[in-house]
């Protein structure tokens, strides 16, 4: 590092006021910290992930790229997978003018009720450690600052504002604390304060970890920004280490922090390091012009790559799971070749319906998603008759308007007009919309109160037709020349905010229209001028069929067909942030559907497009089971590669998929008076399950890919460091080209020597047919220490381990011992 660094830019703080000072720790608004000209400080842009990078808008017309989830990345087992995200990330953020990347999630999965599952790496927190690192450096190889959230014990949703972690100092150091040390050693230049509390201090407020442990014992060199509106004190949250406050203007900070430092509860140099982090970032991001010699070596920008689409499309194959594949007649079904089917049925909810993400702030308007049902065609070619079904509606609002079926009725032109309106009516703006869900954060003209929305619509059908608004607030709804009286739409009694905007309350209303006419839909927004927050909805429904006609129609296409394709799964309603899961059961009857497909026609292939695990009662009726995650906005093609071969969906589980819930080691995410307790310490996941002696569906490590390994040798060999160096060698038995994730679980600790196994490293290979590769693995010797609560550090208590070469933590193929020196 270079030394005269600091002192430039501690330089440029001595230039700054007070009251300048204190205006940069707080955000101009809801997505960036304000420009200082004097000293060369221009914006910072700071936006959501990690499904990509949404920008400063919530708006169809700003697109972003979607990505895999997060435990889709993680299931790749591969830290370059997730550097290469990370690049991606960062290049287009480059390219949307962002510096100030919102993401990774190292939360883990500690309870599978848990809401933001999907969008956290893993149960285990190595796994989730090496791929949050790789990430990092990917976003940040861009000259894009990574942030680490949330930091620390939120692991669900449930009262997230208020609940208190109970995390026992060995458990935070063993379970929660590695993938944040690992994002910090990989050089983070961003850590996110969580909403909830740890030891009953809330996190914005929380010294002993945020300056104690984080930047005092880790060295993080970055800023700490408080989740978005967790920040509840002045002088508590200032010197507890918390660095910038999300969202401004308003805020407890601002003018409050000036008079806190005029008072002398904070000193003025608390202020002046937060001011330093701050400018670190932003020279690091390129964001601060005018040093006389550059002090922070800025990454090269990127720009977003041409084959952008082509990577997500072979990031998520990859990342698919095989989690079943029995033969069928002579040989599995799957991969399929196109060759020998004439007649596919697609059916299920999301084979035209993919859920590409999860819901919450996470969220971002991809261009386009790519259904199973468009990439199933394509890849199977004219030849092959595809027959659709639907089977079961699993959508709980009405379906969005969007320009494909609506005309804006000044122009006729397709999309939705928006007007906003200022409280006499007058229009203060309008706009051209192409879908009919809206989010408006701040952004609207001054005087707003009210924002209209107006699209014609052809009709095309005879009968009921059903319309609807969503959205909490003051609403009025018109179709055709009723209109509806004022609807006052309220979210439920104990609701976060961000589930207004994901799982809103509906009204509807039922129309009788005739085919051949046309109809208009309009809706009024009201807006508080005191908060300038919108959300809301509109939305149409054609008559269509019962729920037992659609049912019926999936079972006799799949009937009629060579091969049933099911695509089943969650929606971004039912995996969200804002709120925990009340249980893992597919929404709707699409139980039923698979059993029914599957006693139809034995050639039945199951796809399951979630980010959470799902309970699956007929896994074992279906021959061949894909694990598909929320791919991203390439998913149907990505589910057509997989399910074709095109790419092999090499995917292993990066969690335990339990047989029910109930099997969970933990499963309650609802705190008790206020406090969750992990008193499960480091029992999370696949250790629990072992712990537990319970079998799950799946287990943690699972996932056969389209080729078949003998294990044939393993060594072991300690070096002067305390490293281990393992050699695994493999061999690719079966017919096709794959890759192997080769495990090493070690076992003999704690002190009766028989605590659960537990993963101390991987390695992959790729091998064609026949060829033998040795897979190096290296556990470094700090994995194999344990956190010490008596001496407050970490420690390695010397005597025999096992090291287990594995396919997954239920298949153990290869074991040797290794001697541990005390250390
Ligand atoms: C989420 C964060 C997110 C922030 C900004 C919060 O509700 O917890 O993950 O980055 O909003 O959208």
């Amino acid at each position: 590092m270079d030394e005269n660094k600091p002192a430039d830019l501690k330089d440029l703080i001595h230039r700054l006021t007070l009251e300048q000072k204190a205006a940069l720790l707080t955000g101009e608004d809801f997505w960036s910290l304000p420009a200082v000209p004097e000293i060369g400080l221009r914006k910072v842009l700071l936006s959501d992930g990690p499904a990509g990078v949404r920008g400063t808008s919530w708006d169809e017309r700003d697109p972003s790229l979607l990505f895999p989830n997060p435990t889709a990345l993680a299931a790749t087992w591969d830290p370059g997978r997730a550097r290469q995200a990370g690049a991606l990330m960062g290049a287009q953020a480059r390219d949307k003018g962002v510096a100030w990347h919102l993401a990774p999630n190292a939360n883990l999965h500690r309870s599978p009720l848990g809401g933001r599952h999907f969008e956290c790496c893993s149960e285990d927190p190595l796994l989730t450690a090496e791929i949050v690192a790789g990430f990092v450096e990917g976003v940040q190889s861009a000259g894009v600052a990574a942030t680490v959230k949330h930091y620390i014990g939120n692991e669900s949703e449930t009262d997230r504002m208020t609940y208190d972690a109970e995390i026992d100092e060995a458990t935070l150091h063993k379970v929660c604390l590695p993938p944040f040390e690992a994002a910090v050693r990989a050089g983070a230049w961003s850590v996110m304060a969580a909403y909830n509390a740890v030891g009953g201090v809330t996190m914005t407020d929380n010294g002993p970890l945020l300056t104690g442990l984080l930047k005092d014992r880790l060295g993080f060199d970055g800023v700490v920004v408080s989740d978005w509106f967790a920040t509840r004190s002045t002088a508590a949250s200032a010197l507890a280490g918390l660095d910038v406050v999300m969202p401004g203007p308003q805020g407890p900070w601002g003018a409050a922090l000036v008079d806190a430092v005029r008072a002398g509860e904070v000193p003025e140099a608390v202020l002046d390091d937060k001011v330093l982090r701050i400018l670190r970032l932003a020279s690091r991001t390129g964001c601060l012009d005018g040093l006389d010699s550059p002090t922070e070596k800025t990454a090269t920008p990127a720009a977003t790559p041409d084959d952008a689409e082509a990577q997500l499309r072979d990031l998520a194959a990859r990342a698919m799971v095989v989690l079943r594949n029995e033969p069928v007649g002579a040989a599995p079904l799957l991969p399929l070749d196109p060759g020998t089917l004439s007649r596919v049925a697609v059916i299920g909810p999301n084979a035209s319906h993919l859920t590409a993400q999860g819901g919450g702030s996470a969220h971002v308007n991809p261009a386009h998603v790519i259904s199973p049902l468009t990439g199933l065609s394509a890849a199977l070619g004219p030849s092959v008759t595809i027959d659709h079904a639907e089977g079961v509606h699993t959508q709980r609002l009405l379906a969005p308007i969007t320009a494909q079926t609506a005309t804006d009725p000044e122009t006729g032109h397709p999309g939705l007009r928006v007007d906003f309106l200022d409280a006499a009516g007058a229009i203060l703006g309008s706009e051209l919309r192409k879908t009919s869900r809206f989010v408006f954060m701040g952004g609207l003209p001054v005087g707003t109160s009210g924002i209209r929305v107006r699209a014609d619509l052809a009709v095309t059908e005879t009968g009921k037709h059903q319309f609807s608004v969503s959205g909490i607030g003051k609403f009025r709804l018109t179709v055709g020349a009723e209109p509806t009286a004022e609807l006052t739409m309220t979210p439920s009694e104990d609701g976060d905010i961000v589930e207004g905007l994901v799982k809103p309350p509906e009204h509807r209303i039922a129309v009788d229209l005739e085919a051949g006419t046309g109809v208009r839909a309009e809706v009024v927004a009201l807006v508080d001028p005191g908060l300038p927050i919108a959300m809301f909805g509109l939305h149409s429904e054609a008559p269509g069929s019962g729920a037992d006609e659609l049912f019926a129609a999936a079972v006799a296409a799949a009937r009629a067909a060579d091969l049933a394709i099911v695509v089943v799964g969650t929606t971004d309603e039912v995996e969200s942030e804002g709120f925990d899961r009340a249980d893992l059961k597919l929404p709707g009857r699409q139980d039923d559907l698979v059993a029914a497909v599957v006693a139809a026609n034995p050639r039945t292939v199951v796809v399951v497009n979630a980010g959470a695990p799902v309970e699956m009662p007929w896994r074992e009726r279906v021959p061949a089971l894909l694990w598909a995650w929320f791919p991203g906005q390439e998913g149907g093609h990505a589910i057509a590669d997989a399910l074709t071969g095109a790419v092999e969906p090499a995917g292993r589980l990066p969690t335990t998929f339990p047989k029910t819930a109930a099997d969970a080691p933990v499963l309650s995410t609802r705190p008790v008076d206020g406090t969750i307790s992990y008193r499960e310490g480091s029992l999370v996941g696949y250790r629990g399950y072992e712990k537990a002696d319970t079998v799950p569906a799946f287990p943690f490590g699972h996932g056969l890919g389209y080729t078949t390994w003998s294990y044939e040798d393993i060594t072991a060999a300690v070096t002067d460091s305390g490293d281990i160096e393992v050699l695994v060698r493999v061999r690719n038995t079966g017919a096709r080209i794959g890759r192997e994730v080769v495990q090493i679980y070690l076992t003999g600790e704690g002190v009766d020597r028989a605590d659960p196994q537990r993963l101390v490293g991987f390695g992959a290979t790729l091998a064609a047919p026949g060829e033998i590769a040795t897979v190096p693995i290296t556990v470094p010797a700090r994995v194999l220490a344990r956190w010490d609560a008596d001496a407050h550090g970490w420690r390695v208590r010397g005597g025999p381990r096992a090291l287990i070469a594995s396919r997954s933590a239920a298949d153990p193929r290869l074991r040797t011992r290794v001697e541990v020196a005390d250390g």
